[in-house]
C-alpha cells in the first residue's frame, strides 16, 4: 500500500558471480536475498501506484514542475550518501569491475541532474503563451499515468535510473522491479525513495518476473511500460495488455551489433575499438559488438593482432585493479557460450586464440571463433558474452546484406581510412541501424544523444532530452484570446 513491509514470506537467495572455495569445490558465494512477492503483493503495489496517481488528480501528478524537482534533488543527495555501499553490491551482484561499477555510480547521478536542467528547460518553454488565430494556449507536458518499470542486470542501477528518473519527474507513479542479478545494491535507496516521494509514488516488487508480471499487465492499469531486457519478454508481456493500443512501450531490446572491417583500414585502430567493443564488462552490454566482418585480404593479419590485444587483458575479480575481465553473473552463461562455441566448432570454425573459451564456475574467458558462417548460432544470437565471432567477406555488400535480413537494428561500426567508401556506406547503414559510428566501437553515450534502435531492437528513444519527453504527453491549456481575457 505505498509503505515500507516487514517481510515474514518466501525469500531468493542471491550469490554473487564472485566464488569461493568449498569442500565441493568452487561456489558462487551467497551474499543476500530478496522477497519473493505473491502476485496479490504485487497487485497491492500497482494499487498503491493507481491510487497516487488517481486518475490524474493525485498529489504527485499535479504538482508543479518546481516541486517535484526538490523531491528529485532531495532523493539523490540521499543516493549520493550511500554510493560506498551501492558500488559495493554492483561489484558482488554483477561482478563489474570497482572503476566500472564507480562510472556506472557517477553516471547515473550525472544522468540525474542533466534529466533536472533538460526538464527546467522545457518548463520555461510550457510557461510562455502561444497566440494563433485567436486562440491563446499554454502548451505542457502532462504525465501518462501509472508505470511499470524494469532494468537490466548489466547496467542495474544506470539503466534502470535512465527511464524510472524521467518517468517520476514528469509526474508519473511507479512500479519498480529490479532485475533479478542487481537486486540487492537498490535496498540502500529504498528508504530515500520512502522520504523523498509522496506515498504511493514509487513501489518497489520483487520476486520472478514470469510469476508476478503478466498478472500486473493483464490487469490493464499500467499505462506505461518500460523494460530494458530481451524482446520476446517485451512483445510477451505487451501482448497481455487488454487494450495494447492504449499502452506506451519505451524499450531497449536484443541488438546484435557489427562491426565492419574494410581493406584499407588503421588495423591496430580497428583492433582496439573492436576489442574494446566486444569485450567491455566481458561482451553484456546491449551496445557491444557481437559480430565482426573482415575484409578476407586481411583476416589473418587481423586475427593474430586481436588475439594479442585480448592476451593483454587482465582477467580477476571486480576489486582488483586494472581488471577488466571480471565473473559473470548468471549462472547459465557460461554453458550457453560453451554450447556456442561447440557448435560453431562443428560447423567449421575454429577457437583462434589462446586459452579461449577456458570456462572455471563462472569465469570463462573470451574466445575469437573464425571463420562464422550463416549455419552456426553466433551468426544471429546475441551471444552477451565474451564471445567475438569473425566472419571473412569479399564484397562490402555481404555486411549490408547481413544487416538487412537482421531482426535486429541498433549501432554498427565501420573502419575504414578510405572517405569514399565510408559515405557510400552511411546511408545504407543508417537506414538499417540507428547509429552508424566510423573507426570507433559501438557505445549508448554520451547520455545526451538519442538512443534507440530499429527493428526488434527498440521501442521509443532515450537520452536526457527524448526520455523526459517519452514519458509525457503534450497537452494545452486554450481559450480565445479576446479583449476580455487579454488581460
Ligand atoms: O546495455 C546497454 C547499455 O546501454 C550500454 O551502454 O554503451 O554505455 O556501455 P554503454
Amino acid at each position: 500500500n505505498g509503505e515500507m513491509k516487514t517481510w515474514n514470506g518466501p525469500v531468493s537467495e542471491v550469490f554473487s558471480p564472485v566464488c569461493v572455495k568449498t569442500k565441493d569445490g568452487l561456489a558462487r558465494k551467497r551474499i543476500g536475498s530478496y522477497p519473493v512477492c505473491t502476485e496479490k503483493e504485487s497487485e497491492e503495489a500497482l494499487n498503491a501506484a493507481v491510487a497516487a496517481y488517481d486518475n490524474g488528480r493525485g498529489k504527485w501528478p499535479t504538482m508543479s514542475v518546481a516541486e517535484r524537482i526538490k523531491c528529485v534533488e532531495d532523493f539523490t543527495n540521499k543516493m549520493i550518501d550511500k554510493k560506498d555501499i551501492v558500488v559495493k553490491l554492483i561489484m558482488w551482484e554483477i561482478g563489474k569491475s570497482y572503476a566500472d561499477s564507480i562510472k556506472e555510480f557517477d553516471r547515473t547521478v550525472e544522468y540525474i541532474y542533466a534529466t533536472i536542467d533538460s526538464l527546467k528547460d522545457l518548463d520555461r518553454q510550457s510557461s510562455r503563451f502561444e497566440i494563433e488565430q485567436g486562440i491563446i494556449a499554454q502548451i505542457r507536458r502532462s504525465p501518462l499515468g501509472v508505470v511499470l518499470c524494469m532494468g537490466p542486470f548489466n547496467y542495474p542501477l544506470n539503466e534502470t535510473f535512465t527511464t524510472l528518473i524521467p518517468a517520476l519527474i514528469m509526474g508519473n507513479t511507479l512500479l519498480f522491479k529490479p532485475p533479478k542479478h542487481g537486486t540487492l545494491l537498490h535496498y540502500p535507496l529504498l528508504e530515500a525513495f520512502q522520504s523523498s516521494f509522496p506515498k504511493g509514488v514509487i513501489n518497489t516488487i520483487y520476486g520472478r518476473g514470469n510469476k508476478i508480471i503478466p498478472a500486473l499487465m493483464e490487469s490493464g492499469k499500467i499505462n506505461v511500460l518500460t523494460l530494458i531486457g530481451s524482446s520476446k519478454v517485451a512483445n510477451e508481456l505487451k501482448k497481455l495488455h487488454p487494450k495494447v493500443n492504449r499502452l506506451r512501450a519505451i524499450l531497449g531490446l536484443d541488438a546484435k551489433n557489427a562491426a565492419i572491417i574494410t581493406k584499407d583500414v588503421d588495423l591496430d585502430l580497428a583492433v582496439k575499438e573492436t576489442v574494446l567493443g566486444s569485450l567491455s564488462f566481458n561482451g553484456q552490454r546491449c551496445t557491444a559488438i557481437k559480430i565482426v566482418y573482415v575484409h578476407r585480404s586481411l583476416a589473418q593479419e587481423f586475427l593474430k593482432k586481436l588475439s594479442e590485444e585480448v592476451a593483454k587483458l587482465k582477467f580477476g575479480m571486480p576489486w582488483e585493479s586494472g581488471v577488466s575481465l571480471t565473473p559473470l553473473p548468471e549462472p547459465n552463461k557460461p554453458a550457453y557460450l560453451q554450447e556456442c562455441i561447440t557448435d560453431a566448432v562443428a560447423n567449421g570454425a575454429k577457437v583462434v586464440n589462446e586459452n579461449g573459451g577456458q570456462t572455471l564456475e563462472s569465469f570463462v574467458y573470451p574466445a575469437i571463433l573464425y571463420p562464422v558462417n550463416d549455419k552456426m548460432k553466433l551468426y544471429r544470437e546475441e551471444q552477451f558474452g565474451p564471445l567475438i565471432p569473425v566472419v571473412p567477406f569479399d564484397d562490402l555488400e555481404e555486411p549490408i546484406e547481413y544487416l538487412i535480413s537482421s531482426p535486429h537494428g541498433q549501432q554498427v561500426s565501420i573502419f575504414s581510412r578510405n572517405a569514399a567508401i565510408i559515405s557510400s556506406l552511411i546511408d545504407p547503414l543508417v537506414n538499417q541501424v540507428s547509429r552508424v559510428n566510423i573507426n570507433c566501437q559501438c557505445q549508448r553515450g554520451p547520455d545526451s544523444f538519442p538512443f534507440t534502435g530499429r527493428k526488434d531492437s527498440a521501442e521509443g528513444t532515450l537520452s536526457v532530452f527524448d526520455a523526459i519527453r517519452s514519458f509525457s504527453i503534450r497537452s494545452l491549456v486554450a481559450a480565445k484570446y479576446t479583449d476580455d481575457n487579454k488581460k
